[in-house]
């Protein structure tokens, strides 16, 4: 079997945005970008230009900031939407406009409202009118999983000779299974005539939970890129976590024979970037990034790993990027060793904010023995990602016990005003909640709260996470602190200011 390479096209900050509670600002989006850089993905999807002006900028902004990967943007197949995806791409070193419509017969019949002649010519069409701007374009089939392989035959040679250069090929709804997949896959290599002149992509949901099976079994079948999200994020179930399928072509090389350019080093820090600007955790049993993926609880596994790593261990938590549970330094480690640290932790930070930063662990350092990795990852995110702060704390007194109502009594500043309200709730959470509640406005419900120690110890600083739903969208909040009532504040005022800020983002 010959090796070859395969390509790691990212999707997290266009199918991965579009999972509920994942929006990320620009500022995000920017950072996030600039870590798969890091990664070295070939394909940043930066997001759908068209889908509002929010969408626009933040597409155009990472198209000018990265560099060395190539940017898409996606566009369904209507003019107007190939323009603004040209106008938010055209700035970076190599753009890709990503076209698609829907080729099975359930979303000709009843979205598209049109026959399967009629999807064809719009999307050769759209793929021409793509050429007419840049070179590289690529054409997905909607939900080719459950199209008709003929069909899928036919669109596919119709593209390539309009000039695609990738044709993707989604499990949209997440239906298939990886025998099915990799049949599919062989079938177009075998019935598209011109295949040999584009690359064969496919990208999958994982409704069934099948979404990395099934796309390891299309890279076995010959497809080239795979389309992926940081922590498997994206629509409903998500999509085919990037992680596991880069670690499972790197650890199973003998049976995929296939590499990628990833640098599995950077993938710890990726999850752990992705989870705090969405506040979406990752399961502590998810594979290859949880809390739990390289833990040894049992006796025996424990005492095989002493005696030899490989008894239990079949990559390294360092050759994904966890150095775990390493101590960074005390109350008297100095800014010569703060600032190695940060280096040697991929972060390059400019002055005023390594300032801020070395500022705030010494803050830590008097209320904490010894300062963690995760402990300065995040401090590093409080002073680098702060959105705009509609409501920001300043000051709090809970007054609770096992024998009373709690009272919480905030302030909290919301751009040049200073307000106050009391509350009393069956706890302190509670009670302070309530008296956001009050400040804010109470058009938004809690969904979810939970709270977690960001390191072991007494001391461990506390990170909370709570959803808000307010209609149908889910907005999630973190926030860290040593005392776990701020950390719960802080987290729900996340929550609610990623929300203020959202509804600024014109709807699509
Ligand atoms: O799931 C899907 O079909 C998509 C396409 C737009 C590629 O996200
Ligand atoms: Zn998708």
């Amino acid at each position: 079997m010959s090796e070859s390479h395969i390509k790691i096209f990212d999707t997290t900050l266009r199918d991965g945005e579009q999972s509920p509670g994942c929006s990320m600002n620009l500022k995000e989006k920017l950072e996030m970008a600039k870590q798969l850089e890091k990664l070295r993905v070939d394909v940043i999807e930066a997001g759908f230009a068209i889908a509002s002006p929010g969408d626009f900028e933040a597409v155009k902004a990472v198209a000018e900031t990265v560099k060395e990967v190539r940017v898409a943007s996606l566009a369904r197949t209507l003019p107007q939407d190939i323009d603004r995806a040209y106008e938010a791409v055209k700035n970076a070193e190599a753009p890709i406009i990503h076209t698609f419509i829907a080729t099975s017969d359930i979303h000709m019949q009843y979205k598209l409202k049109s026959t399967p002649d009629q999807v064809l010519e719009r999307a050769v069409e759209m793929v021409r009118h793509a050429k007419s701007y840049l070179e590289d374009v690529q054409f997905s089939a909607e939900d080719a999983t459950r199209s008709q392989p003929e069909f899928l035959y036919r669109i596919f040679e119709a593209v390539i000779q309009a000039g695609a250069k990738v044709i993707n090929v989604p499990d949209t709804v997440g239906y298939t299974t990886p025998d099915e997949f990799a049949a599919l896959i062989k079938g177009i290599k075998e019935n598209v005539p011109s295949i040999d002149k584009a690359t064969i992509a496919v990208h999958c949901h994982n409704d069934l939970g099948m979404a990395v099976a099934n796309t390891l079994a299309a890279a076995k079948a010959g497809a080239t890129q795979l389309e992926c999200t940081v922590n498997g994020i994206g629509e409903r179930a998500g999509n085919a976590a990037m992680e596991e399928i880069v670690m499972a072509l790197q650890t199973r090389y003998d049976f995929y024979q296939n590499k990628t350019n990833v640098v599995t080093q950077q993938l710890y820090p990726a999850s752990r970037l992705l989870s705090q600007v969405t506040g979406m955790k990752v399961q502590r049993n998810k594979a290859i990034v949880g809390e739990n993926a390289f833990a040894h609880e049992s006796g025996i596994h424990q005492h095989g790993v002493l005696a030899n790593k490989s008894t239990y261990e079949i990559m390294t938590p360092e050759s994904v990027g966890l150095h775990q549970n390493q101590l960074v330094l005390g109350k008297h480690s100095g800014r010569h060793a703060f600032e190695d640290r940060m280096k040697s932790m991929g972060y390059d930070l400019d002055r005023p904010t390594l300032d801020k930063v070395f500022q705030s662990f010494k803050e830590l350092a008097d209320k904490k023995k010894v300062v963690y990795n995760k402990d300065l990852e995040a401090l590093i995110k409080d002073k680098t990602l702060k959105m705009e702060e509609y409501f920001q704390l300043q000051q709090f007194v809970i007054n609770c016990g096992n024998f009373m109502t709690s009272t919480a009594t905030l302030k909290l500043r919301n751009f040049d005003k200073e307000l106050e309200a009391v509350s009393t709730g069956s706890g302190p959470i509670y009670a302070a909640f309530g008296a956001i509640d009050q400040l804010v406005g109470k058009e938004y419900k809690l969904d979810d709260y939970s709270l977690q120690a960001v390191t072991e110890g007494e001391d461990a600083q506390g990170e909370a996470f709570v959803q808000i739903r307010k209609g149908d969208e889910l907005y999630h909040g973190s926030g860290i602190s040593t005392d776990v009532i701020e950390a719960s504040i802080k987290a729900y005022i996340n929550a609610i200011n990623r929300m203020l800020s959202n509804e600024e983002k014109q709807d699509f």
